[in-house]
């Protein structure tokens, strides 16, 4: 089974090494050089990841099956809809089911038509003023975000990055001053407790659960700092997490459920892995967003302990074979990723990087290249996240020593990790903090 592949992070890196041990034969597309895909592809064709035409060219050359698209910004371009005009099964979705994440107003607007549980309060302007206008008289906090892409970055919220008014307006202006994520604004409802990432896989129609991961997005330890694409993330044994019960996970799958029936009257069909990010409130799950795609570095945590072959579940999501479920191993994961120093704010690229990938996985853990480049036959950091290490084990507690020994193979003088993920203490901050939102 031929499969092309689109992008070269570490989530493309995960979903490659799933795809590869379920007897794919790969051909990727990427724009950096990232020697954990490559080494497991066929052919590679090094471009600009919305670059249709050459990829279009590449597929058919290479005579290519199906397809699987990790980043946004080629759903975005349409990449999905060219290859399937050439016949190519796609695993991910096309632009106008990619809309879910491409625009913020489009979701809260299709789960407050199909009444979808979990919405928040939300209103999105095309100019600065009425936006002005409408802050200064809501009458909660609010999450001030710019409707189209931002790579994770573009979101601040009152009361943390936002500390009052005056700031609140002037982010507002920034958002349409430098015409930030297509230069329009929403304005959310701010949802207070725990955060955590509910995945699916779907064909259109059914969905098969991921388990429940948590991500980090700030940038630095006890979660300070700018808000990143996500420093890391830990997934349980169980598929839950010590804080969210499974009553209210089960409604976030009814949630991720009823948004793909709609994709589906809305004669957008959404084929792929879909993304739900949910904050967990004294009223239950509350939508934060919904992506098109993997989450990364949440794809890190579920891919590695994926025990169904992903090649089947391409298949199922492209209509191609049945599948009555999809499994994990009981095993929990911590994933940290390894960024340059001074990410969130200002990265600083091209420092060298030394790694033993070997002596990562004897000690029980995966490693996935992210945005790194060979330069002169050496391996350096790119502007984003560099490689991310995966600690599996019966407890999260395991997986996150088995994490740091791990990291402990891996030598840079220019980057920054997250120690704090995973760890007992951070786990139970998060627990207490959802006690006290509960009562
Ligand atoms: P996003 O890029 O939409 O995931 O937003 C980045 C981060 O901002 C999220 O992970 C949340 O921590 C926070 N955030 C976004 N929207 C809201 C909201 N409506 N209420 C509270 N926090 C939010
Ligand atoms: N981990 C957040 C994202 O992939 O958007």
């Amino acid at each position: 089974m031929k499969v092309l592949t689109i992008g070269g992070g570490a989530r493309e890196h995960a979903a490659v090494e799933a795809l590869a041990r379920s007897g794919a034969e790969i051909y990727c597309v990427l724009k950096n050089v990232n020697p954990g895909i490559e080494s497991r592809a066929t052919a590679v064709l090094h471009t600009a990841e919305d670059n249709i035409d050459s990829i279009c060219d590449f597929a058919i050359k290479n005579y290519i099956e199906y397809a699987f698209v990790g980043p946004e910004a080629p759903l975005a371009a349409g990449v999905v809809d060219a290859l399937d005009e050439l016949g190519i099964k796609c695993a991910s979705p096309t632009s106008a089911a990619a809309r879910i994440e491409t625009s913020k107003t489009f979701m809260r607007e299709l789960v407050t038509k199909y009444g979808i549980e979990g919405n928040l309060g939300y209103a999105s302007f095309d100019d600065a003023a009425s936006a002005i206008e409408y802050v200064k008289t809501v009458p909660y906090k609010v999450a001030v975000k710019p409707v189209g892409l931002t790579g994770g970055k573009g979101v601040k919220v009152q009361g943390d990055q936002l500390t009052n008014l005056e700031e609140t307006i002037a982010y507002i202006n920034e958002i349409f001053d430098s015409n930030m994520g297509g230069g329009k604004v929403i304005i959310e409802e701010k949802a207070e407790g725990e955060e955590f990432t509910q995945m699916v896989f779907t064909n259109g129609t059914d969905i098969f659960p991921m388990p429940l991961v948590q991500d980090h997005k700030r940038a630095y330890e006890g979660d300070l700092g700018p808000n990143t694409g996500g420093m890391g993330s830990y997934s349980d044994a169980d598929g839950l997490l010590p804080f969210i019960p499974d009553e209210d996970r089960q409604k976030a799958i009814v949630i991720c459920k009823k948004i793909v029936d709609a994709l589906k009257a809305e004669k957008c069909p959404y084929r792929g892995p879909m993304y739900g990010q949910f904050m967990l409130t004294k009223d239950g799950p509350k939508i934060i967003e919904i992506n098109a795609r993997f989450g990364d570095p949440e794809a890190m945590n579920v891919l590695t302990v994926l025990s169904t072959p992903f090649t089947d579940i391409v298949r199922w999501m492209t209509g191609t074979l049945r599948l009555k479920s999809v499994d994990f191993l009981p095993k929990a994961t911590v994933c940290k990723y390894i960024v340059p120093r001074g990410y969130g704010v200002k990265s600083e690229p091209g420092h060298t990087i030394s790694l033993d990938r070997e002596a990562v996985e004897n000690d029980g853990a995966a490693l996935y290249y992210g945005s790194v480049d060979v330069v002169n036959g050496k391996l350096v950091t790119g502007t984003s996240r560099s490689v991310g290490v995966v600690g599996v084990g019966d407890t999260i507690a395991e997986a996150e020593r088995n994490c740091e020994k791990g990291l402990s193979h891996i030598k840079c003088d220019a980057i920054a990790v997250r120690h704090d993920i995973g760890t007992e203490a951070l786990i139970q901050k998060r627990i207490d903090h959802m006690k006290a939102i509960r009562g």
